[in-house]
């Protein structure tokens, strides 16, 4: 990765200003650009409590956290966020019309050497390196939120992306200290929100078809799927605003990926954005990080099988469909989710026999979105 020095990273959200922060950290020179001053100032001071943290922590020095603090640029000018820059990182909002006029701005000022990157979450890279003027030089990376913390990043070559920009990607991603999975297809969600996306939604239908509460499902996932957070709580800590976009991609991309469950549109209409925005499936008091206190589920029981069954059959349709195998997806929730368990661990403890007919009653009464994948079949058989 010697030849990648300057990074630009354009746009300084929740993604952006991580990203910024973590390369910052491993030693490149950060050009970071928004739109408004003040988005700049909000992600300045969400990095400096994020290195504070840190520095408390014993993770960094002083000394380290000026340095990395002195090698974060902000502007506002697309041209001089551009100038000399080896590697553009965008994580603007997933609307490919924004995307769209955001390259050509990128193209219109970057130098020949810079290659592009996108940190979408869901959107086809093969689409969006379409609207630049360098598809083959053009590159998915996806990073998981809080990027400071979680340790995968997703890489996705678009059709046209070349092999050494491949390479080139892999071994930056290992240079941040980070572990790059390659997602083989450019398939809706890639890995993990091919997996954590609709398990939102399915989590909100539990809720209703099992007359249970956020808490009962949320404790459930921790201790029973193995999850650091409830998953009505990392909804909330995603942010509503970004699963309900990622949603209406992945569904206009693949009518069986997600089964979309109305709630999560209505807390997207009401500005229920959850953490950011105080309000979503919980409610927060803080402006900076807040845990949720989730009781434990001998308090509130529920058995989470249908959310098992769910996240395995999605799990097996990456397997059966060349996206990644069975070791990467396991990495990759470990790495990207901070799972405890191996998803088809925690299936075996079920057993695949119950998972498959679990499926197949959900299959026969809400329809083909739950049919049961070849994969898991397959295992059924074997
Ligand atoms: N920088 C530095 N420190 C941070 C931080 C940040 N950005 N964010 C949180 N921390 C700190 C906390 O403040 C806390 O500090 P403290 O010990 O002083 O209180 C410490 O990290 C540990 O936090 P928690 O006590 O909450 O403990 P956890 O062990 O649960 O770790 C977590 C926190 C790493 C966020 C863990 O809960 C986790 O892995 N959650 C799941 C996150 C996840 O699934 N992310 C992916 C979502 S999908 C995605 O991003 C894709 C997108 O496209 C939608």
């Amino acid at each position: 990765m010697s030849s990648i020095k300057k990074i630009t990273v354009i746009g300084s959200g929740t993604m952006g200003h991580g990203i910024a922060q973590v390369s910052a950290m491993a030693g490149y020179n950060i050009l970071l650009r928004d739109v408004e001053q003040k988005f700049l100032d909000s992600a300045i001071a969400k990095i400096k409590w994020s290195l504070e943290k840190l520095f408390k922590k014993q993770k960094i020095t002083e000394m380290e956290m000026q340095n990395i603090l002195g090698r974060i640029q902000v502007t506002t000018d697309l041209k001089e966020g551009l100038q000399n820059s080896d590697l553009v990182i965008e994580a603007v909002p997933e609307d490919l019309v924004l995307k769209k006029i955001v390259y050509e701005g990128i193209d219109e000022f970057a130098e020949g050497k810079t290659l592009y990157a996108s940190n979408t979450s869901t959107l086809p890279i093969t689409e969006i390196a379409s609207l630049t003027s360098r598809p083959d030089r053009f590159i998915g990376l996806h990073f998981f939120n809080p990027p400071q913390l979680m340790q995968l990043v997703e890489v996705i070559p678009g059709r046209e992306t070349k092999t050494n920009v491949v390479d080139t990607a892999m071994s930056f991603i290992n240079s941040l200290g980070k572990q790059p999975i390659l997602c083989r297809r450019d398939v809706a969600g890639f890995i993990i929100n091919r997996i954590f996306i609709p398990l939102v939604h399915e989590a909100a239908y539990c809720l209703e078809r099992d007359h249970t509460s956020l808490v009962a499902i949320d404790s459930a996932v921790k201790e029973k799927m193995k999850f650091p957070m409830g998953i009505f709580e990392l909804a909330d800590y995603t942010g509503l605003d970004v699963i309900y976009k990622a949603t209406m991609i992945m569904y206009s991309r693949d009518k069986r990926v997600v089964n979309p469950h109305p709630m999560i549109q209505k807390l997207f209409e009401e500005g229920k954005y959850g953490q950011k925005s105080g309000y979503g499936f919980y409610e927060y008091k803080k402006e900076q990080y807040e845990r949720v206190n989730v009781p434990t589920n001998e308090i509130h029981p529920y058995d989470p099988i249908k959310l098992v069954a769910f996240a395995a059959n999605n799990a097996s349709w990456l397997i059966s469909n060349g996206a990644c195998d069975r070791i990467d997806l396991e990495k990759a929730l470990k790495l990207g989710m901070g799972l405890r368990a191996e998803l088809f661990e925690t299936v075996k403890s079920y057993g695949i026999e119950s998972i498959v007919n679990t499926l197949r009653q959900l299959a026969q009464e809400n329809g083909v979105v739950y049919e049961p994948d070849k994969y898991l079949i397959d295992n059924l058989k074997s």
